[in-house]
């Protein structure tokens, strides 16, 4: 990436946060904008008019409207498993073909809730849900933010092999009016199968003469799901094309139709869709994940900043660092081009975060005065409906003057007491946390990770970091020879009697 244009990025004169507001009167028009539902201010960000367009310029030599097209076309954006990326399909704003087959499968989805509803599995009282990764974060994210005391059932959610996660999950469980939704795109996934074999010991046990009959599977490998024991009837097929950590938009979202109810999932799809259009449609200069996406690249190489945080001032939101997380950095955690040469710069951050105000009587003292710069991104809801309103203020108030504090800083004769400021955030307010603006909350967030992928010049959709690690858990697994082990790893086994 040694052409000219990164230079520029990297070498032109930076203002200063407070000076770029003061140079730039029009700034929150440049750096905010008010699109479905939600606020985006990223005004305070270093990004000024000169950088923006510098973006602006990389992102054509990156043939991004191009790639954006090939992404809502259904062409191969995936090169390196020669696949499409239709997860904009399942919410409708796909290629026309892409989209019918979402629309069919969403109705055999769709015939299941409703069957589930009409008392076809009997009483269903509750949902364990079991997958990883992609497979379970989405669907958790939307039910932990919504169903407060609303939902329909009684949700649980496992993935760790750890037994202790196993009896955390059913622990409130009824045995007899559980349904269990097994999601894994694969069905090969080692801790959900092993989690499904327990659950359905756990059924059995529980008097359950077939426990099969009680248990869905999700997955775009229906062949596998057969295997694993489930009925056809009782598969849910999604397409190859959606990834895990894009798939909460298909029916591995069961639990959220079942917890929520049928509209609230497709008020999910709706607002996303919302998004997808503002995304496709929008020039790149107003456009919000590219601008977004602008400012990630600007931190991770002109300043070197190797995290991002996400702080949610909404307990609602709590699960939101969790999924980006993973949406991000496994989809951009690579450090090769799509045509396999090495990258030269950095690629995703570290992605972390927490929840306002508790963070900020823990890390908050390290993005104030730390020596690392640390781009944060605030988010909240405005409408209140709680029983503790002066409660909601406290929390907006704290979330907004951490952000001028970080900005602003404070110059003392005590180095204790001086803080640098300059420090970098954006700011999401969302109207109001309901399905739709959630769905359009999380669309943002695939569409700035793979507008990143389009000016690094990589591929967000495979992720074979991962498998490295599972395939020499599973040759222990299956005790083959330890004497190629390194000696570190072959002693931490002896010491835990391996
Ligand atoms: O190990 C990573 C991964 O492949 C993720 O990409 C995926 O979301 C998760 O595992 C679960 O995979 P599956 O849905 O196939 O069980």
């Amino acid at each position: 990436m040694a052409d000219t244009l990164w230079e520029k990025i990297e070498a032109e004169p930076l203002g200063k946060l407070g000076e770029l507001f003061r140079s730039e009167p029009d700034r929150l028009s440049l750096l905010t904008q008010d699109l479905a539902g939600i606020y985006f201010d990223w005004s305070k960000t270093h990004l000024d008019r000169k950088l923006i367009r510098n973006f602006l310029e990389l992102a054509k030599r990156r043939d991004f409207e191009a790639a954006r097209e090939a992404l809502f076309a259904g062409a191969v954006v995936n090169p390196t498993e020669g696949r499409s990326a239709t997860h904009v399909a399942e919410r409708g704003t796909g290629s026309p073909d892409d989209v019918d087959l979402a629309t069919s499968r969403r109705s055999r989805m769709r015939a299941l809730v409703d069957a589930i509803e009409a008392g076809a599995f009997g009483d269903v009282t509750g949902v364990l849900h079991i997958g990883i990764g992609g497979s379970l974060l989405g669907p958790k994210l939307v039910v932990d933010s919504l169903g407060r005391g609303v939902s329909r059932v009684r949700t649980s959610f496992l993935s760790n092999i750890d037994p202790y996660a196993f009896e955390e999950a059913v622990e409130a469980l009824d045995p007899a009016t559980t349904l269990v939704a097994v999601v894994s795109k694969t069905f090969t996934t080692a801790e959900t199968l092993a989690n499904m074999e327990a659950a359905l010991d756990w059924l059995r046990r529980g008097g359950i003469s077939d426990p099969h009959g009680r248990v869905v599977a999700i997955t775009a490998s229906p062949e596998n799901a057969v295997k694993a024991g489930i009925d056809e009837t009782r598969i849910l097929q999604f397409a190859e094309s959606v990834g895990g950590r894009y798939s909460l938009w298909s029916s591995v979202s069961l639990v959220v139709a079942l917890a929520l109810g049928w509209s609230a999932f497709e008020e999910l799809l709706e607002g996303a869709a919302e998004m997808d259009r503002h995304f496709r449609y929008t020039a790149p200069e107003e456009n919000v994940p590219l601008l977004a996406a602008f400012a990630d690249v600007l931190y991770t190489h002109r300043f070197h900043a190797q995290t991002r945080a996400t702080f949610a001032y909404d307990e609602r939101l709590r699960l939101l660092p969790f999924y980006l997380q993973q949406l991000e950095t496994e989809s951009n955690g690579k450090s090769v081009t799509l045509d396999g040469a090495p990258v030269t710069g950095p690629t995703a951050p570290v992605i972390w975060g927490g929840t306002g105000t508790d963070a900020q009587h823990a890390v908050f003292q390290l993005l104030h005065q730390g020596t690392e710069l640390i781009p944060v991104e605030f988010l909240g809801v405005t409408e209140e409906d709680t029983i503790l309103p002066e409660h909601h203020r406290q929390l907006l108030l704290n979330m907004f003057a951490q952000a001028a504090a970080l900005m602003q800083g404070r110059t003392s004769d005590n180095p204790h007491q001086s803080y640098p400021g300059d420090r970098p955030s954006a700011t999401i307010l969302l109207n109001r946390l309901d399905a739709r603006t959630l769905g359009a909350l999380i669309a943002f967030y695939e569409h700035r990770t793979f507008a990143e992928a389009v000016l690094l010049g990589i591929n967000p959709f495979d992720q074979y970091g991962v498998e490295l690690g599972k395939a020499i858990a599973r040759s222990l697994s299956e005790g083959e020879d330890k004497a190629d082990l390194d000696p570190s790893t072959r002693a931490l086994m002896k010491k835990a009697e391996l």
